[in-house]
């Protein structure tokens, strides 16, 4: 069963249709990459799953119910995590610490900061630190970490925050070749235990991702297949026509 489904959703800024009938399933376990040329409406289907961006008309069922609607907070209660562009680590704060308030938020950010680990909470928090590859910069303030060890703390913290659905829009923009490798190693090791949908250009990544890729179009799905399929596809390569074709959008 789908963990994941959108039903023909529509969301419109002021009467402009950005997304125009979307359908989309995604497994529990799944690791979905989203391509498609600028304006395709990547940003607003994350947006519109999040409950950041409205829903129209259509339904954005999770976990088999409908969350169309629901307040952006309620949706993260139910394990949707979403990472933007713009990473919201506490900058002053050391690796250590961001993990920390990330890991046990009911107790409030500043008595998290100040209480000691628990033996749990201790291990919990390197093993995190390693999985995103940081077990060396715990105690480095987060403002020193490069950008993309910024964005794999970022990440460590959705899933401190038992992030279930993580939401990535374009994780790998200003990453080095390296970092991106990375990246993708990451992800590979997320999938099965995590579910994800990533947005992303760089082509390189969606390659090493594999699996289903979902291109959408004008608000809408377009194609759906693997990487050669959709390479192959002549409405795919109309589409990103003017941008000089999918591996260079
Ligand atoms: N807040 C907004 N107000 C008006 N138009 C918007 C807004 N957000 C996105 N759009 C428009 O919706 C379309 C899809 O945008 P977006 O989801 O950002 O595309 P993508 O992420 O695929 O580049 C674009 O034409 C964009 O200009
Ligand atoms: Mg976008």
């Amino acid at each position: 069963m789908a963990l994941l489904e959108l039903r023909n959703v529509e969301v419109s800024f002021s009467g402009f249709r950005a997304i125009a009938g979307l359908n989309l399933s995604i497994n529990q376990g799944e690791l979905r990459c989203l391509v498609g040329p600028n304006g395709a409406g990547k940003t607003t289907a994350l947006d519109v799953i999040c409950g950041k961006a409205k829903v129209a008309r259509g339904e954005v069922r999770y976990r088999d119910r409908d969350i169309g609607g629901f307040e952006e907070y309620r949706i993260a209660r139910l394990g949707v995590g979403r990472k933007f562009q713009v990473p919201s680590v506490f900058k002053e704060l050391t690796v250590r610490e961001n993990l920390r308030v990330a890991l046990c938020d009911p107790h409030g950010v500043f008595a998290n900061l100040f209480r000691r680990d628990s033996g749990e909470t201790a291990e919990r928090l390197e093993m995190l630190a390693k999985l995103v590859g940081l077990a060396d910069e715990l105690d480095r303030p987060a403002c020193w970490l490069s950008h993309g060890q910024t964005q794999w703390l970022e990440i460590a913290l959705l899933l401190a925050q038992n992030a279930d659905l993580i939401l990535m829009d374009e994780p790998t923009a200003g990453m080095t070749g390296a970092e991106t490798h990375r990246t993708a190693e990451l992800f590979n090791q997320l999938k099965g235990k995590h579910t994800l949908v990533v947005v992303e250009h760089d082509m390189s990544f969606v390659r090493e991702i594999g699996g289903v890729i979902s291109v959408m179009h004008q608000g809408r799905m377009l194609a759906e297949g693997t990487i050669s399929e959709i390479e192959q596809n002549a409405e795919v390569k109309r589409a990103y026509l003017g941008s000089g074709g999918i591996s260079n959008a």
